[in-house]
């Protein structure tokens, strides 16, 4: 019930456009290709060639898919100046996201901002190749990954009148999370391996699973957090934050859809339409972003932005 209210809620009072100014920003978001049903990545690279980012990155599994996506952006808005990089990269191999940072590192001269948005929700238990639950391998694994393999370059962005973000994205149903498998109580037991075996996958359920990455995502924030705070004057060297879309039409379902009956599909699709669009979606990842701007406070909107 409380989830329908949500759902319903934030498509009636859809998040503020706040439409900040990102002249000269360089921007890197993961997973924005996701044509013809546009989730929340492309959405937001609309958002930021809009506001007038000079350079911006985007980390994709195809490339192909990727290109078109900057193709369909750049034919919205061709009076931008901006510059879109296309650049590869798979959350389930580690030597891609080894190689996605590095190329980062070499070829972007500042970062100014980072949205680590790509995630999935699997329906059926896979293990990836490192052992991990599919879900707790891309939304936890390697994002965290990534975020630690970006944060050099994102100190190195720091100037005195300006902080740089490093946005993760959350999701409200960490918050609905029952309580964690008693296994975990046991000193003996290894944590990892029980929150990673199909039986925690068959006993939380797939949608709590998904739930089970983002609560855990919150503790890798609050370890970032504490790994960027300057030690002397307390302040973030950057921003560590995580933004909770909440429910938005997206591909994020459809591995579910994929697997299920025609009605079941039919309900899921009924679903979507009650819930706000993924540009509505996308307004709270400028939102959590503009933390980063000095005096842009009339931007954030606390109800969406987490920041410990
Ligand atoms: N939609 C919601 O209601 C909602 C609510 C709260 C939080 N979120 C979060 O918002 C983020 C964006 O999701 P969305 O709703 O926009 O779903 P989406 O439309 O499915 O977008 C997910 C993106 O992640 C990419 N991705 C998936 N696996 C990848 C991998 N192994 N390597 C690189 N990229 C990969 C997808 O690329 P491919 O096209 O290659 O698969 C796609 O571009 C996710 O972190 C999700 O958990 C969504």
């Amino acid at each position: 019930m409380a989830f329908l209210y949500q759902m319903l809620g934030s498509k009636i009072w859809p998040p503020r456009d706040t439409k900040p100014d990102l002249t000269g920003r360089t921007l890197l978001i993961t997973g924005a290709e996701c044509l013809p049903n546009s989730g929340l990545g492309y959405e937001s690279v609309i958002k930021f060639v809009r506001a007038s980012a000079k350079r911006i990155i985007i980390g994709v599994r195809s490339i192909e898919k990727g290109e078109e996506a900057k193709r369909a952006i750049l034919a919205q808005i061709p009076q931008s100046n901006v510059t879109i990089d296309v650049y590869h990269l798979d959350m389930l191999d580690y030597t891609t996201i080894e190689a996605f940072a590095s190329r980062v590192n070499q070829e972007v001269e500042r970062l100014d901002y980072v949205v680590l948005n790509a995630g999935i929700s699997p329906h059926a238990y896979k293990k990836s190749a490192y052992g991990f639950e599919s879900g707790i391998q891309v939304n936890l694994v390697s994002t965290t990954l990534l975020s630690l393999l970006l944060l050099p370059k994102l100190l190195a962005s720091k100037t005195d009148t300006f902080t740089p973000v490093l946005e993760l994205v959350g999701s409200g149903t960490h918050q609905r999370m029952p309580q964690l498998l008693p296994e975990t109580d046991n000193t003996e037991k290894d944590i990892s391996e029980v929150y990673n075996s199909e039986t925690s996958f068959r006993t939380f359920g797939f949608i709590q699973q998904y739930s089970l990455t983002k609560l855990f995502l919150m503790y890798v924030q609050w370890q970032l957090v504490k790994l960027v705070d300057d030690k002397v004057s307390g302040s973030p060297r950057v921003y560590v934050i995580v933004v909770g879309p909440g429910p938005t039409q997206s591909g994020l379902g459809r591995d579910f859809q994929e697997q299920s009956s025609l009605g079941v599909r039919v309900a899921v699709h009924t679903m979507n339409l009650l819930t706000k669009t993924a540009e509505q979606g996308a307004r709270t990842y400028l939102s959590g972003l503009m933390l980063g701007e000095k005096g842009h406070g009339q931007f954030w909107q606390w109800d969406s932005v987490n920041r410990c």
